[in-house]
């Protein structure tokens, strides 16, 4: 059945909403201001834009295309446009679909362990158990959450069940209904909190911590951190834009489109920064970092503010909408290659979910009674990392990377010029000789330097 047409998008503004919310998640509000303050603030801010603008919209264009170009998933993409192109070295582009395939449910797997952890606290935010909390309390209980695996399986499974009940109505009916009630809701409640945040905290101070840069705290290996984090919060490298972009249909402007979910995402990314940093520097907790940020800071911090507890509630529920509106385009790619082999979305999406739970659960299960299994304990780098350590950060830090090199060869390389051209629908502009230089040289180059620096750390 390799010509099932999938359904489109109803608008070009639907598709503006999906796609934002898959790049809207748990990466621009839990893992953005955790890595900045890891890294330095000021200048990790000033590269990740760079990054966002000359290699991030580039590539967001690209998966885009190639998704709408072929209206199919990226290995039976990928297989197409390399007939069609007269493209040398097949096996290598079917491996990149491959590769674009599996990323997205290898951040599946540890993604929706932490938007359960997102659910759980909403539950506890709203049941009042952080009412008058200590640093060491809010400590204590977010350790004793990862401690518990009987929770943790039970958000986790709960989060992957409306993930997949989503994805399974398909596009119009379940991913468009979906973005339509969530983005909204996210963005209002977001701009809430921002507005309260900067009011009752230190709004001064954030904004000198995240746009002071102090460039002696770049290295090779914060570029790599600034380019992971950037390709991850942009959804890019993985098979969920070119699969959003498959159901797009032809009028609508693919460069217009790439420049609005990255300008989105990252307003939201720095909008995150705004509405925690100046109530953790307002609170003297500056020096808490690290994935806890959100969980074992905020708590304590909403207890003694005005109406905490109603804007803590808010806030986890901001991040669990965020999450949800980006688990579903991770597990959308895969169901969707199914229904291109001729099988039903429905069991699909649950046969997908299924591999995917049993992965998360091993994942939630390295936090507590698997948390001394050191799988790359022999690897200097890595020796300390957990299962679910290791699942990020091939994932994220090494996966989406990789396949942003590749698809950026493959499109500036391999592709015909004239192809782009239609497909961009511009002309041979200035825009398009930007982009095009952009993906042929820029791209690959910084990549390969990224790479060359990290396996050098090894
Ligand atoms: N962009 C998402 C976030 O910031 C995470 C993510 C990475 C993602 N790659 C993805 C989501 C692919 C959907 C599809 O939280």
């Amino acid at each position: 059945m390799e010509n099932v047409k999938h359904e489109k998008w109803s608008s070009g503004f639907i598709f503006l909403l999906a796609a934002v919310g898959s790049a809207v998640g748990l990466g621009n509000i839990w893992r953005f201001p955790y890595v900045v303050a890891e890294n330095g603030g000021g200048a990790f801010v000033l590269l990740y834009l760079g990054i966002v603008i000359l290699l991030g919209i580039p590539l967001l264009m690209t998966e885009l295309s190639i998704g709408r170009m072929t209206g199919k998933a990226p290995i039976n993409a990928f297989d197409q446009m390399v007939k069609e192109n007269d493209v040398k070295a097949k096996p290598l582009w079917t491996a990149l679909g491959w590769s674009y395939m599996l990323v997205p449910l290898g951040i599946l797997c540890f993604y929706f362990v932490v938007a359960g952890w997102t659910l759980n606290y909403v539950t506890g935010m709203v049941m009042g158990d952080f009412n008058g909390i200590t640093a060491e309390g809010a400590q204590e209980s977010f350790g004793a959450m990862l401690g518990n695996w009987k929770t943790l399986i039970f958000w986790m499974t709960i989060t992957l069940l409306i993930t997949i009940g989503i994805v399974s109505q398909g596009i119009k009916e379940g991913l468009e209904k979906a973005v339509k009630i969530l983005m909204p809701a996210l963005f209002v409640i977001m701009v809430a909190l921002v507005i309260y945040s900067s009011v009752t905290g230190e709004f001064l101070e954030s904004v000198k911590f995240m746009f002071t840069p102090d460039f002696s705290k770049i290295t090779g290996k914060t570029i790599m951190m600034a380019a992971g984090q950037a390709f991850f919060s942009l959804s890019l490298g993985s098979a969920a834009m070119m699969m959003y972009g498959a159901y797009l249909t032809k009028d609508i402007s693919i460069p217009k489109m790439a420049c609005g979910v990255a300008l989105a995402d990252t307003s939201v990314a720095i909008l995150a920064g705004f509405m925690i940093f100046p109530i953790v520097f307002a609170h003297g907790m500056a020096n808490a970092s690290g994935p806890g940020l959100v969980f074992e800071v905020l708590p304590v911090i909403f207890t003694d503010m005005p109406m905490g507890q109603l804007f803590g509630v808010l806030f986890f529920l901001l991040l669990a909408f965020a999450a949800v509106t980006s688990t579903i385009s991770l597990l959308e790619p895969m169901v969707a290659l199914l229904e291109e082999k001729g099988y039903k979305r429905l069991p699909s999406a649950f046969i997908v979910g299924g591999g995917v739970w049993l992965i998360g659960v091993i994942c939630a299960l390295s936090l507590n009674v698997l948390q001394d299994v050191r799988l790359l304990g022999g690897v200097e780098a890595l020796k300390d990392k957990n299962i679910m350590d290791i699942v990020e950060y091939f994932a994220a830090n090494v996966f989406v990377p990789l396949n942003g090199l590749f698809v950026a060869i493959f499109i500036g390389w391999m592709v015909k010029r004239s192809t782009m051209i239609d497909e961009f629908n511009m002309g041979d502009n200035i825009v398009f000789k930007a982009w095009k230089f952009l993906v042929c040289y820029i791209v690959p180059i910084v990549m390969i330097a990224v790479f060359y620096d990290a396996a050098i750390g090894f």
